[in-house]
């Protein structure tokens, strides 16, 4: 019996040393850690199990049969973040350069199975050379294995990817299915073609940094949510991220505990500028109105004319989606109705509820944005807040202009709870705008037009640029001051707790992707 446990013990050590002090070394001179140091770093001290150490690949091409390594490059169990349950995996880049082999992918897939049968959160943390080149096909089927277990997963358990290093070719499509990307400065990069080919095919120069590196995709291309300045980092932000969501879509979730104090606010009072037309810092209004440094924004770097992520107010989890006129003046465009469709569907399928902080002046005009489908995209953002059941409140804190107006979570497409402050504006456009086309007659009779559109312009703003024709109608419910707005989302928030609402049966809407 001795030499049998003699014999478990050592290959346990074996595989714990993935492929090899050497191999281990080179990682750590990259300024990487190993997938088994990130994997305890995440995990709750001495949670983690792990679960198929001992696999090994069954190739026997290339003289694979002779480079066997327990684990085939990839970490896989289950542990807890903060006591609660997760599954994991960790690509091993000292085992092949964690690529991905069929059995790799077995691995992989197991821990997705077991995720989505006990509704645990899955958090994959990627760094590979991608397809096991000896491997051919049995990687690229492992990999649409791997696909489309993340697409029936998706809504069922929240899916939080990290790459820590490299994540080319089709591999890219696994964390593109999942919820969150992070990655980590420097070390990390995504393309689904590299530099070489894309020299060939484009005859373009590019470094792998410039092509898809962690500010490139959090910058230009919105790929990743989120981004790390190292490994200790990244862990630390997933940590943070799943602290707002539920385990799953039939749960809520957490509460931290709150006291209720005296929950006004007078830093809000002097934000909003005399001038319509002077920018502001949206992000003043939030960490006003949430919980104290408890905003965690997502996409913070992408389309920042808005503003997504997550808080708490008054202990409670929920979703922000907020206008920032200090960027494009607060319009939407095209990348910022796609950010916040997504964030706002994320939100949805893991009940949390919505608050919608609103200064837009319309949708941003030219020929890029036309050409670039503002109309398709747009809608996306109409569509998502229109088909999310969650609680769903906004305040308005100064323009509610044109179609952006009905887009940015109204009463009319379902919202709950619709506030307005006194500085609100909500009209079809601004004064000038407006008076320019109404009274163009008028003004062009008149003997100094410039005079006569001003005193139009003021007559227009006198009947149009407040909240009470909307407040007469009830499409505002209330018109608040900006000090009781905490106070008023704490109370609307709990008096939604409990909202039920039901889309029509369907198989699935059809959301102009
Ligand atoms: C097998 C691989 C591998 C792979 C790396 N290795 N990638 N083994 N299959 N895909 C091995 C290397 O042979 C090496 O083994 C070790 O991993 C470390 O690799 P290095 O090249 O020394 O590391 P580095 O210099 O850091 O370069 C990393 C790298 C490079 C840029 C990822 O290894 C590389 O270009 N690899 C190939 C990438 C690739 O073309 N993959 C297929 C993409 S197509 P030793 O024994 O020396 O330690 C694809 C399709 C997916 O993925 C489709 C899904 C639908």
């Amino acid at each position: 019996m001795e030499k049998k446990k003699n014999q478990l013990v050592d290959k346990i050590e074996k595989a714990k040393l993935g492929g090899g002090v050497a191999r281990i070394e080179k990682q750590h001179a990259k300024g990487k850690l190993t997938a088994r140091e990130r994997v305890n770093l995440l995990l709750d001290n001495g949670s983690f199990e792990e679960i198929g150490i001992l696999v090994t690949h069954r190739t026997k091409d290339f003289g694979m049969e002779d480079q066997i390594f327990y684990g085939d490059g990839v970490v896989t169990g289950y542990g807890t973040i903060n006591n609660r349950l997760v599954y994991v995996f960790a690509q091993d880049f000292t085992v092949f350069g964690g690529s991905l082999s069929e059995t790799h992918a077995e691995k992989i897939c197991k821990v997705m199975d077991l995720a989505m049968k006990t509704g645990a959160p899955l958090i994959g943390l990627n760094d590979s050379g991608g397809a096991r080149i000896q491997e051919g096909v049995r990687s690229l089927g492992g990999y649409a294995d791997i696909f489309f277990k993340n697409v029936m997963a998706s809504g069922v358990i929240p899916q939080i990817s990290a790459i820590m290093g490299p994540c080319a070719g089709g591999a890219v499509y696994s964390p593109a299915m999942t919820d969150f990307t992070i990655m980590v400065e420097n070390t990390s990069y995504m393309f689904v073609t590299g530099p070489n080919v894309v020299k060939t095919v484009t005859n373009e120069e590019v470094t792998s940094e410039e092509l898809g590196g962690a500010s490139t995709h959090s910058t230009k291309s919105g790929v990743t949510h989120l981004t790390a300045a190292h490994d200790v980092d990244c862990i630390n932000k997933i940590k943070r991220l799943l602290s707002y969501i539920p385990q799953n879509c039939e749960e809520k979730p957490s509460d931290i505990p709150f006291e209720l104090g005296e929950e006004y606010r007078d830093v809000l009072e002097d934000i909003i500028p005399d001038s319509a037309n002077k920018p502001y810092d949206m992000k003043d209004v939030i960490s006003g109105i949430v919980d104290v440094d408890s905003f965690f924004e997502i996409h913070k770097d992408y389309a920042d004319n808005i503003i997504v992520g997550f808080a708490r107010l008054a202990g409670k989890s929920i979703g922000i989606v907020a206008n920032q006129p200090m960027s494009l003046a607060g319009c939407l465009d095209v990348n910022s109705s796609k950010k916040a469709a997504r964030f706002t569907r994320f939100c949805d399928c893991f009940n949390v509820p919505i608050l919608v902080l609103e200064d837009v002046p319309g949708f941003l005009p030219g020929t890029d944005q036309e050409w670039n489908a503002i109309i398709t995209n747009g809608a996306k953002l109409l569509y998502a807040l229109s088909e999310a059941t969650v609680p769903r409140i906004t305040v308005i804190t100064r323009k509610a202009y044109g179609g952006a107006y009905d887009v940015m979570n109204s009463k009319h497409i379902g919202a709950d709870f619709n506030f307005a402050w006194p500085s609100a504006e909500i009209a079809v456009m601004g004064a000038k705008g407006a008076s320019e086309i109404i009274f163009r007659r008028e003004i062009k009779a008149a003997d100094n037009p410039e005079e006569k559109l001003k005193e139009k312009e003021q007559e227009y703003a006198e009947l149009f640029a407040n909240p009470y024709s909307a407040a007469q109608r009830g499409f505002i419910d209330e018109v608040i001051m900006p000090r009781d707005t905490r106070r008023k989302l704490i109370k609307a928030f709990k008096a939604l707790e409990n909202k039920v609402a039901k889309i029509p049966r369907k198989k699935h809407g059809n959301i102009p992707l």
